[in-house]
């Protein structure tokens, strides 16, 4: 790759070296579950160890544990990189970082490619597939801080992605990859945002893609999505765990690329957000941060990149990660909170569609994580996260009720002493608002939960809710009519709203 118009002198003396580098890939992929190493190109089409089973996960010279680097001698390694190669420069890579923001190059200008010296995934940059995914904007969440109980409170919103979720973040790196191995089909299963992700990007490539979805349970913004981008989409008159079973077996007797977050590759770009939310807090380490788990690949691959941070230098500590689910799709909640550690898959039940999965492929990972930072796992109910999509939906942000488990479980978090009011926390948004318009409108009509669930709310919960709902109001077109229906609601107080935060308005 060219060097850009915008680098000064000095900088091109001081970064040269790490651009360059980037062109060639220096990986190979680690059993997390026995440790054999392979070379990228020799995984199966399933991504699991032949050994043992488990999933690889992506290491390089410089990655904590990588030894020896010619162990094996992967046909895609570098045999014995110098020191230089095994260990970036911290200092220079931040600054470079910072620098390609202002480049023309659409490698510098993807929030998950201007990190390359992190994931040299890839020997070609030309080869990178990028629809300018990341650079999600941080918000600070003043309401909903105060609502959870602590001072300051930002939200990492990736639902701000081109296809409006995290997945692109992975989609980029993995479906590059493919590109690369001269794939021509790509495939995966999912709840909805990873097959608008994968066709989205198979589409920029102009390669073919199938997905797998379960039938009836993914919201229709998502399905349209993967419609709309040219994907074949098949709905399986099973859950999403049954999609990926399936799919599994298939890709072992077709050339079919697999993009689920088994695949290591998925997770190197899924990573990025963790720099890019230093990158924004000016390199401040937030004390917590509070992610969705589903099938927990994202989980996991925050946590690989906070970690590879800390080992790098560039960070001296890592935020502790927690994990929320909802309580009908909670194998690692059930895991974490069970004496003897046991993963028990669950038959998952949950409004939240996106993360309706009960037997989660990268819980071993997500579980490390949350061992190696010190973080929690919770589990959150169905009023629970209705009621903190709508908490985060009027402070102006929105996002799909899967991101909502985030605000929910810290307020769990919190009322059980885990998060103190002066640790900075971010939330991980992982889904646009509009991605599940449904559940809104049925939540805002009073139609989203049974009589049951709202006779289990808690009275100060009810109130809130009641506050929040705005359903439409349906009128005659009549000039009186209107101005009487307008001047009762807007004589409200700003509690009557659902602005201010119960218990404080005066
Ligand atoms: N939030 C949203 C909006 C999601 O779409 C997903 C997963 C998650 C959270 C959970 O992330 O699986 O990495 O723990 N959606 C997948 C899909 C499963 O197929 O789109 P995870």
């Amino acid at each position: 790759m060219g060097l850009n118009a915008t680098d000064s002198w000095a900088d091109l003396l001081a970064c040269d070296r790490l651009k360059t580098r980037a062109m060639s890939t220096t990986h190979q992929l680690r059993c997390t579950n026995c440790g054999a190493r392979i070379a990228g190109e020799a995984a199966r089409s399933d991504f699991r160890c032949p050994e043992c089973n488990g999933l690889y996960e992506v290491i390089y010279p410089w990655s904590e544990g990588a030894g020896p680097w010619n162990v094996g001698a992967p046909a895609d390694s570098v045999a014995n990189p110098s020191p230089e190669v095994r260990l970036p420069n911290p200092g220079g890579m931040r600054h470079l970082w910072q620098e390609r923001k202002t480049s023309t190059l659409a490698v510098d200008q993807s929030g998950v490619w201007r990190f390359r010296e992190l994931l040299p995934i890839v020997r070609d940059v030309e080869h990178v597939v990028t629809l300018r995914e990341g650079n999600t904007p941080l918000y600070e969440m003043q309401r909903s801080a105060d609502l959870a109980g602590v001072d300051w409170l930002l939200a990492k919103h990736q639902g701000m992605n081109p296809s409006g979720s995290f997945k692109d973040t992975g989609m980029t790196a993995a479906l590059s990859v493919a590109v690369e191995r001269g794939f021509q089909w790509v495939a995966c299963a999912s709840t909805g945002n990873t097959s608008a992700a994968m066709a989205a990007y198979a589409a920029r490539a102009g390669l073919r893609s199938i997905v797998f979805i379960p039938d009836g349970k993914i919201a229709w913004g998502k399905l349209s999505q993967a419609m709309d981008y040219g994907s074949l989409t098949v709905q399986l008159k099973t859950d999403f765990d049954g999609c990926l079973k399936l799919l599994t077996k298939l890709v072992q007797q077709f050339p079919i690329y697999l993009l689920n977050s088994v695949n290591p590759y998925r997770l190197e770009g899924q990573k990025t957000p963790s720099m890019e939310l230093l990158e924004q807090m000016e390199w401040q380490v937030p004390e917590h941060l509070v992610v969705p788990g589903g099938n927990l690949g994202n989980s996991s691959a925050l946590g690989k990149g906070f970690l590879e941070m800390k080992h790098l230098g560039l960070i001296q500590r890592v935020p502790k990660i927690s994990v929320i689910q909802a309580e009908g799709a909670n194998p690692l909640y059930r895991w974490f909170t069970d004496e003897n550690r046991e993963m028990k898959p669950v038959k998952a039940e949950t409004r939240a569609t996106a993360i309706r999965i009960g037997n989660p492929a990268s819980w071993k990972k997500a579980s490390r994580v949350i061992e190696e930072t010190g973080g929690w796992c919770e589990q959150v109910s169905e009023q629970e996260i209705a009621l903190a999509k709508a908490e985060i939906g009027a402070e102006g942000v929105g996002c799909e009720p899967a991101s909502a488990v985030t605000l929910a479980g810290l307020k769990k978090l919190v009322a059980a002493g885990r998060v103190t009011r002066e640790q900075r926390v971010v939330l991980v948004l992982t889904g646009h608002t509009l991605k599940d318009p449904q559940y809104t409108i049925d939540y805002h009509r009073g139609e989203l939960l049974t009589a049951e669930e709202v006779a289990g709310e808690i009275a100060g919960e009810r109130a809130r809710h009641e506050a929040l709902r705005k359903p439409p109001l349906v009128l005659e077109a009549d000039e009186a009519v209107v101005l009487k229906a307008l001047e009762k609601r807007m004589a409200k107080t700003d509690a009557e709203c659902a602005l201010a935060v119960p218990g404080t308005a005066k």
